[in-house]
This record gives C-alpha cells, sequence and structure tokens, in this order.
C-alpha cells in the first residue's frame, strides 16, 4: 500500500533554543541556508509523498508565508492549529485524522534532519504488512528518546520514552510510518504522561502490548534530532558538506584580491572586498558586505549581513545581522539583526543581552 500523505510537526516552543526561537518558529531556522523544515519536506517528496499536513503554533502564521501550497515542490501541502495548543507530539498526529482518513501516512519530525533517503524504508512498508514501522539510530544518549526494548530473540517488545537506564544505544527517531486507520483508534486509549503529553512512545507500546505488527529500520546514514545548539551546528556542518559543488555558485561582487575557492556561495547582490578570505564550504547569503575577515569552515550567513574584521567558523549568522568587531568567533548561533560592534572609546562595554543569551569570551 503506497503512502502519499505525511504529517510534519511545525509547532511547539523550541525552550532549549531560546532565545532565537522566542522569534523565530524553531522549523525555520536556516541549515546551509535553507529553513530546517524546507529539507524534511524534500526528504518526503523524494520517498513519494504528494500531501502535506503541518501543524502550526495557534495564531502563528510565519510557517505558511515562507512555506506556501507546497507548488514549489510540486505537491499539496495545508496548515492546522493544534487545538488547545502543544500536548504532545501524538496529540499532533491525531488532529489531522479528518486529513488522513483512511490512508497510510508518514509522520515526521521536522527538526530531524538526515541525509539518506527515505525511499529504502517505504519500500520496505509497503511490500510488508506492517502496522507501523519504525526507524532506529545508534546514538550515545537514548535516555534522551524514545527507546526500543527487545527480547532476547531481538524480537522488539515495547518502546519506553526517555528510560533513565535505557536497555540499549538505540533511538526511535521521529521519522514513522503507519498502516490505515489504528493510529487513531488507539490514540483513544493513551493518556498523557508525567510530563503532561500525549507521547509518541505510549502509542508504539500500546501496538507492541497488543501484538500489532510493528517493523523497524535502523537509519544507517546520518540522524540527527536538532533540539540542542550543538546539533544543529552539526546538521549545518553535515548538510554543508553532503551538497555537492554544482550547488555553490558566485553571483555577487568578489574583488580581486579576496581568496574563495570550492564549494563557496555568495548570494546575489553581496560585495566580498579583496582582504576577505572565505574557506569552503561557506554559504554567504544575499545583499551582504564583507570586509577584512575569514569565514568558514562550515558556516552560513544569512542575507543582509555586514561583516567586518571578524574570523567566523562552524557556525551560524542569521538575516541583517551587522558583526564589525575583531574577534574570533565560533561554533555559534547568531540570531537576526544583531549588532556586534567595537567601541571607539575604552570605557567599558556596552550591552543589550535578550534573556537567556549565552555569551563565552
Ligand atoms: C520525540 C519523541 C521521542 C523521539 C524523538 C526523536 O522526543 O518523543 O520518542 O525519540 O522525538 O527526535 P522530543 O524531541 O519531543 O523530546
Amino acid at each position: 500500500m503506497k503512502i502519499r500523505k505525511a504529517i510534519l510537526t511545525g509547532g511547539g516552543r523550541a525552550t532549549r533554543l531560546h532565545p532565537i526561537t522566542t522569534t523565530i518558529n524553531k522549523h525555520l531556522l536556516p541549515l546551509a541556508n535553507k529553513p530546517m523544515i524546507f529539507h524534511a519536506i524534500e526528504k518526503a517528496v523524494e520517498a513519494g509523498i504528494e500531501e502535506i499536513f503541518i501543524n502550526t503554533n495557534p495564531g502563528e502564521k510565519d510557517l505558511e508565508n515562507y512555506i506556501g501550497d507546497g507548488g514549489h515542490w510540486g505537491i499539496k501541502i495545508k496548515f492546522f492549529e493544534q487545538t488547545g495548543g502543544p500536548q504532545g507530539i501524538a496529540h499532533v498526529v491525531n488532529e489531522a485524522k479528518q486529513f488522513i482518513g483512511d490512508d497510510p501516512f508518514m509522520f515526521y519530525l521536522s527538526d530531524n534532519i538526515i541525509l539518506g533517503s527515505l525511499k529504502p524504508m517505504f519500500e520496505e512498508f509497503e511490500k510488508s504488512n506492517f502496522d507501523c514501522m519504525l526507524a532506529l539510530s545508534e546514538v550515545p544518549d537514548p535516555q534522551r528518546f524514545g527507546v526500543p526494548i527487545f527480547d532476547e530473540n531481538h524480537k522488539l517488545i515495547d518502546v519506553l520514552e526517555k528510560p533513565a537506564n535505557p536497555q540499549n544505544n538505540f533511538a526511535v527517531t521521529g521519522i514513522y510510518l503507519y498502516g490505515p486507520k489504528l493510529f487513531f483508534e488507539t490514540f483513544q486509549k493513551i493518556e498523557k504522561s508525567d510530563r503532561g503529553e500525549y507521547e509518541i512512545s505510549s502509542i508504539h507500546s500500546h501496538f507492541l502490548k497488543n501484538n500489532k505488527n510493528v517493523g523497524y529500520k535502523e537509519i544507517t546514514g546520518w540522524w540527527k534530532d536538532t533540539g540542542k545548539i550543538e546539533d544543529l551546528l552539526i546538521a549545518n556542518r553535515l548538510l554543508l558538506e553532503e551538497m555537492s559543488e554544482t550547488n555553490f555558485s558566485n553571483h555577487g561582487t568578489v574583488e580581486s584580491g579576496a581568496q574563495i575557492g570550492g564549494k563557496v556561495h555568495v548570494g546575489l547582490g553581496s560585495r566580498i572586498a579583496k582582504d576577505v578570505i572565505l574557506i569552503a564550504p561557506v554559504i554567504i547569503g544575499e545583499n551582504c558586505v564583507l570586509e577584512n575577515c575569514e569565514i568558514g569552515p562550515n558556516t552560513t550567513i544569512g542575507f543582509g549581513c555586514e561583516i567586518k574584521n571578524a574570523t567566523i567558523k562552524d557556525s551560524i549568522i542569521l538575516d541583517n545581522t551587522l558583526i564589525d568587531v575583531s574577534l574570533s568567533i565560533q561554533d555559534s548561533l547568531i540570531g537576526k539583526n544583531v549588532k556586534l560592534i567595537k567601541k571607539i572609546t575604552n570605557e567599558g562595554r556596552t550591552m543589550l543581552i535578550g534573556d537567556k543569551t549565552i555569551i563565552e569570551i
């Protein structure tokens, strides 16, 4: 049975990424200068998905404005609000019941980034008679995730959400395939967890305890849940490394003397002065001005940024930010409209720093 429909997450509070996510939906944070959720949409489309349903936070229109109706990818995309706001990811799926009807579907957590294709998993699901299929990945910190429990014959018997003492090193990733109807019937039978959420692991545990046919497949390529800043930076690097050289080109003005080469992208309207060094892989967005600085490797700069006198590597800089200071910056995520500038006199530093900002000097 071919899967044509998918539910993608687009809501949530993303408190672990504060303060950045107080003004931008996590799913719109750029990875390789593309909103995170675009990577998820592209993986779904590549696997054969034709209709996507995305949940949004009540009243929030940002995702819809960025993503549009799916025409860009040749598919249909609809948005829906979660009644009563965030109540766990199983609740997100249940809220999309009216769109899924009696069809099989994929549920994908849009903050999960994978490098490989979803096609092999889809193919295995489509030729099996699984009620559900989970994608597993080996991780060093399984206690942060849903963890599969196996019996002595390596048969999957349960899934525990964030166990304190995990039985093994596998995480159940945020990529799930379901046959018709069963998810919605099961949702009626589960209760909220201690953290006040309808857990997706409670659904899978219920399936397994009621002898439903739950398959699993290990993701052999790279998988990352980008819930933390370190993971976002790693995802950014790996996506840049994976991108082929044809995705990088120069649309700006590069003065002679500037050192650039290999996987370096310069957006339209950007000016790279003669004393700039760009170390691949690096993406400079549109309408940026770069002078006397060294950017890269593994760095993406959003549109409208001005960067002077700094060295920046392994970082993500969002739109319209001004950095004009002789500083070496690395492993950093810097938001939109930030000003990081030198003070002309030497009488102490002046700062306006938002809540929960982290500065390590
Ligand atoms: C959620 C799921 C968890 C899963 C993880 C994958 O956790 O509850 O089972 O392993 O996504 O990204 P959360 O990110 O909501 O803590």
